[in-house]
């Protein structure tokens, strides 16, 4: 088994690291062969070379020496090299990390090669594209790969409301969290850069990156931002990214008073004097974490970042690209934290080199005799078992289920409308069944629900269907926040044991039929029902345009509220 890794960025070296160490601990019995292409994006010796020598990584196979370039430019240049490497390796399976030019390119190759894609860190988003080649490069990369190896529990939740099922998800955690922790433990004997070789003072300075184009590209914005870190309370030291740097040299700028730009650093000189700051002031999603991994208070200037968990924990503040928002942040710092459990609640327990070559291992082995579109939902199509009955998926067969239910005296909680995937066909369903003088259930489950269940949309929709149904979430935590959000009562309601309207092989299930032979608690989806009845086919398509559009429609609402 050969897996060919891309990757070409600084942070891409780091989690190359991390895999790269597993396999050296497995030595023999590593599963697969590893070959790995740098493309140079990256290039400089203090954003490249360094980490293979500090993290011992073997010099890549293959040296593109791709150097800078505009985006467009260089995703394009990279695919042709690129292919000539597939050629030659003809591996089993691509491996890149995150969101770059580089992980694009590779991701791009491999599928038009027919080489299935693992993308480690998917499903990360920030839903804002201005400016953000980033987000393009990782939902290209997402939708192009066969299995993402998912580093947060937020990721997971995201793609799996952008239509991506179990078989394509894995959560592996975050491998920056491993070298994060093996890294507390080295630099106690290994030497590393001090806040004194700085004149600084440990516990009283702040440690800042710079580098996203929206804070470097523009003069103003990336001057204002650096005027205000100047003017800071506390000494801030600023490892300049070359980009920030050539940006400055033209521009003629240097810092008056507290700001302290120096070159790069290596990644432990860089952690050992992360953990010593007061706080940490950065537009890098690496950074950000490691600032949360480490309990350190943080400043994120940006509108949004793609990993908000410290934010969501209190412990970071996101400031955009106001200098006095900058400037008010500084001043009014929160205090360290622990955050283990936190972290690994979020990212993993640190151990994601080890699933990252476990989960590859597994699926190259479970890919011998892969029919693709098993893992789209669109895809699924062809295999979908037929429906043999649709009839009994049709409004008029559920005008008989209400009216058995309110003639048998059931109770709302007997019949359950499970609105997880949206709204559609709900209000029809409950048109029915008021008709029939029948109060059923809503039934959500929060941690799957395609469409944001708190926001001022769906309390909108809720609100509207409050005459009509009682409402209930799957689990106690689910309805308790419910409640909260829209102020009417929710029970728990638990959907297993409930007879369902489509069986374990997607066939329609007669729940007329059913109640009269007994059962007691029945489980409507009403995304499938129709009101009237449908053909084989059209059941079918029915059940392909629901996975998908309930996600996308609910996606937009999601976003838009
Ligand atoms: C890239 C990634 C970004 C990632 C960052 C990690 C994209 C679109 N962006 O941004 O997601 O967070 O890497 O650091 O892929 N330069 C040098 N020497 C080098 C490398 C770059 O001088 O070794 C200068 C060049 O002027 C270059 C500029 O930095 O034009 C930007 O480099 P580039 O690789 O295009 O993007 P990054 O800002 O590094
Ligand atoms: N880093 C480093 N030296 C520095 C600045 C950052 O080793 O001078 C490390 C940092 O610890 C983190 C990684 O680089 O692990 C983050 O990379 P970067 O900010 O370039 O990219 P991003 O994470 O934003 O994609």
């Amino acid at each position: 088994m050969k897996i060919l890794t891309i990757v070409g960025n600084r942070p891409q070296f780091i989690k190359l690291g991390v895999t790269a160490r597993r396999l050296r601990e497995l030595g023999d019995k590593a599963p697969f062969a590893s070959v790995v292409v740098n493309t140079g994006q990256h290039y400089d010796e203090m954003l490249s070379d360094v980490f293979f020598t500090e993290l011992e990584i073997e010099a890549p196979h293959y040296n593109l020496g791709m150097g800078s370039g505009h985006i467009v430019d260089q995703i394009g240049r990279m695919m042709a090299p690129l292919r000539e490497v597939f050629d030659a390796e003809r591996p089993d399976a691509l491996l890149v990390y995150g969101d770059t030019n580089s992980t694009v390119a590779g991701a791009l190759v491999a599928a038009h090669l027919g080489v299935p894609v693992m993308h480690v860190e998917g499903g990360e988003r920030l839903y804002r594209r201005v400016a953000m080649p980033e987000e393009t490069n990782r939902i290209v990369t997402d939708h192009l790969s066969d299995m993402c190896l998912v580093s947060s529990r937020k990721a997971m939740r995201y793609l799996a409301r952008e239509g991506f099922g179990a078989d394509r998800l894995r959560f592996v955690g975050d491998p920056m969290y491993d070298i994060f922790k093996l890294s507390g433990e080295m630099l106690q004997s290994r030497e590393a850069a001090q806040p004194a070789d700085f004149r600084l003072t440990a516990g009283d300075y702040g440690i800042c990156t710079i580098h996203r184009a929206e804070n470097t590209d523009d003069r103003d914005t990336c001057l204002g931002l650096l005027g205000a870190l100047d003017g800071a309370p506390f000494p801030v030291l600023l490892p300049a990214h070359p980009r920030l740097q050539h940006r400055l040299q033209n521009w003629g700028w240097s810092p008056q008073t507290n700001l302290r730009l120096i070159d790069p650093l290596g990644y432990f000189d860089f952690q050992s004097l992360l953990r010593q700051s007061r706080l940490v002031i950065t537009d890098s999603g690496g950074v950000g974490r490691e600032a949360f991994f480490a309990g350190k208070p943080a400043i994120v200037p940006l509108e949004s970042s793609a990993w908000i968990e410290a934010v969501e924990a209190g412990l970071a503040v996101m400031t955009g690209r106001s200098p006095d928002r900058l400037a008010a942040a500084l001043a009014a710092i929160a205090p360290p934290a622990n955050v283990t459990a936190l972290v690994e609640e979020n990212f993993g327990a640190g151990d994601a080199g080890t699933q990252i070559v476990d989960e590859i291992a597994a699926f190259v082995t479970a890919r011998q005799g892969w029919d693709e579109g098993a893992w789209h939902p669109l895809g699924r199509f062809e295999q979908l078992p037929k429906a043999v009955d649709s009839a009994a998926l049709s409004h008029a067969a559920f005008t008989d289920v209400a009216r058995y239910a309110a003639l048998n005296g059931w109770q709302a909680g007997q019949l359950l409308i499970d609105v997880t995937r949206g709204f559609d066909g709900a209000q029809d369903l409950l048109a029915i069944a008021r008709a029939e003088d029948f109060r059923p259930t809503l039934l959500l489950d929060l941690a799957s629900a395609r469409f944001n269940p708190l926001s001022a949309a769906a309390g909108a929709q809720f609100e509207g269907l409050a005459g009509l149904a009682d409402l209930a979430a799957t689990d106690v935590a689910g309805a308790a926040l419910l409640s909260q959000a829209l102020g009417r009562e929710v029970g728990v309601a638990d959907p297993a044991g409930a007879t369902a309207d489509r069986d374990a092989r997607g066939a329609p299930v007669d729940l007329n039929a059913a109640a009269k032979a007994g059962a007691t608690r029945l489980h409507v989806q009403p995304w499938l029902w129709a009101a009237t009845p449908v053909s084989p086919f059209e059941s079918a398509l029915r059940l392909v345009d629901a996975d998908n559009c309930a996600a996308q429609a609910d996606l937009t609402r999601i976003w838009l509220v």
